[in-house]
């Protein structure tokens, strides 16, 4: 991609609305843009990082032989009817009414819709278990939206649910989806936190959530400095007795051990082996993908802005061209990145070298590379590697080996 041509407008002050680092760094690198309170649209570079990390999502969730389908966002209100949530989540809710004066709503969360499709199609412990999952946008009512996608109300989520014939089936499942999530967010590059929580509104018997520790955070644990270990309860550590201090935590994702609370009321019943009618034993497993967009901006980046995760970022490399002579010799250079597997954004704009380090560094490349006097002279390219810091001189040659390296 060419800078020139590109729909990239980065802001050259820091914009008002920003509530935190992240969406300061997302609304001044041209990410997203806020179009009412808690809306925001993506814009290209935006949408590449969440189409990336909807990829390391879709990969860790086939792998475990979950299928991906896509539920319908508007929902009407009789589904909600049968399990009651319609009144718990009428604050949240978004609804309106069709032409024919039907109640509708837009999907806040989908266990009802699910159990109501798996209810229609599946009859018999023969066709168990098995996990479906989606990536959709959901629609919330929230009363505080904050920190631009960290808590909006339209936001990407990835919902899976599971159905099994009995408990240990559900074990099985839970235990697969446990897995996963670590694979995730190990994947996307984040440093994080699992705790088993109480199941509340949700029902059920177990549930674990996964926090990103970060000032802005919502949700609290308590740290043991000693163990370096997270507790739900305040107190001192149940280890070495040391005291436990307060820290922020953001939620990206959270997993229940639903049991029989939506099939039950939903009547989502199957054949037995001896032939009796029971329900369905269910699981529920949420992403925040959005949310996951803007924790990853918020605890991968210095002061100079964001440095996307390895896999991550709208590109893995920044090349600056310093002079219009060596474009051409850039765009060969990147052909082979590109065949790498790696991709690559020139800065081939007229624009003095301040506004190209600058604009790098918003757009967070973990890799930024300088063609310029060094380059006409000798053929050298200056590689700086936004993580560690460590800057070197390489030949075309030795730079295409080094990413091979790293990117294997
Ligand atoms: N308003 C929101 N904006 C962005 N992401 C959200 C929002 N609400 C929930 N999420 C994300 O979706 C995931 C699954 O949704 P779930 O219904 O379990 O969340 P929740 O319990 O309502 O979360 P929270 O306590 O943060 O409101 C959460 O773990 C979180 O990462
Ligand atoms: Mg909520
Ligand atoms: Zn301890």
């Amino acid at each position: 991609m060419l800078f020139s041509k590109s729909f990239i407008f980065t802001l050259r002050e820091d914009p008002k609305i920003a509530e935190c680092k992240s969406h300061k760094l997302l609304l001044k690198g041209c990410f997203l843009t806020m179009i009412s309170s808690g809306v925001y649209s993506y814009l290209p570079l935006g949408l590449r990082v969440l189409s990336n990390i909807n990829s390391i999502i879709r990969k860790h969730m086939n792998l475990c032989g979950a299928q991906e389908l896509l539920m319908s966002v508007l929902q009407p209100i009789e589904i909600w009817q049968k399990t009651g949530r319609d009144k718990d989540l009428k604050e949240v809710m978004f609804k309106f009414k069709d032409r024919r004066d039907k109640q509708i709503c837009l999907g806040p969360t989908h266990e009802e819709e699910i159990t109501e499709i798996v209810r229609r199609s599946v009859f018999s412990y023969k066709q168990l278990p098995f996990i479906l999952y989606q990536i959709q946008t959901k629609f919330r009512d929230e009363p505080r939206p904050r920190f631009g996608l960290m808590r909006s109300c339209e936001f990407v989520m990835k919902d899976a649910y599971s159905f099994d014939k009995d408990e240990e089936g559900l074990d099985a499942n839970y235990e697969k989806m446990f897995e996963a999530y670590q694979s995730i967010f190990r994947d996307c590059g984040l440093d994080f936190v699992m705790v088993q929580a109480d199941s509340g509104a949700m029902g059920g018997s177990l549930s674990h959530e996964f926090m990103v520790p970060a000032l802005i955070g919502e949700d609290i644990l308590f740290h043991c400095s000693e163990c370096k270990k997270y507790f739900k309860e305040r107190g001192s550590c149940p280890n070495c007795k040391k005291s436990l201090a307060e820290k922020k935590m953001i939620e990206i994702g959270h997993i229940f051990k639903l049991g029989t609370k939506y099939s039950l009321s939903q009547e989502a019943l199957f054949l037995d082996e001896q032939g009796k009618r029971k329900p369905f034993i269910m699981g529920c497993y949420g992403i925040g993908v959005s949310r996951m967009l803007s924790a990853i901006a918020e605890v991968c980046s210095d002061e100079k802005g964001i440095i996307w995760p390895k896999g991550v970022g709208p590109f893995e490399i920044n090349l600056l061209v310093l002079d219009a002579k060596l474009l051409d010799e850039a765009i060969n250079i990147k052909d082979a990145l590109d065949k790498q597997g790696i991709s690559v954004l020139i800065d081939d704009r007229n624009s003095p070298a301040g506004v190209k380090f600058n604009d790098a560094y918003l757009i967070g490349s973990p890799y930024i590379l300088i063609m310029g006097k060094k380059y006409l002279k000798d053929k050298t390219i200056d590689l700086e590697n936004r993580r560690t810091k460590a800057k070197e001189s390489l030949k075309k040659e030795e730079l295409l080996s080094f990413f091979k390296k790293e990117y294997d």
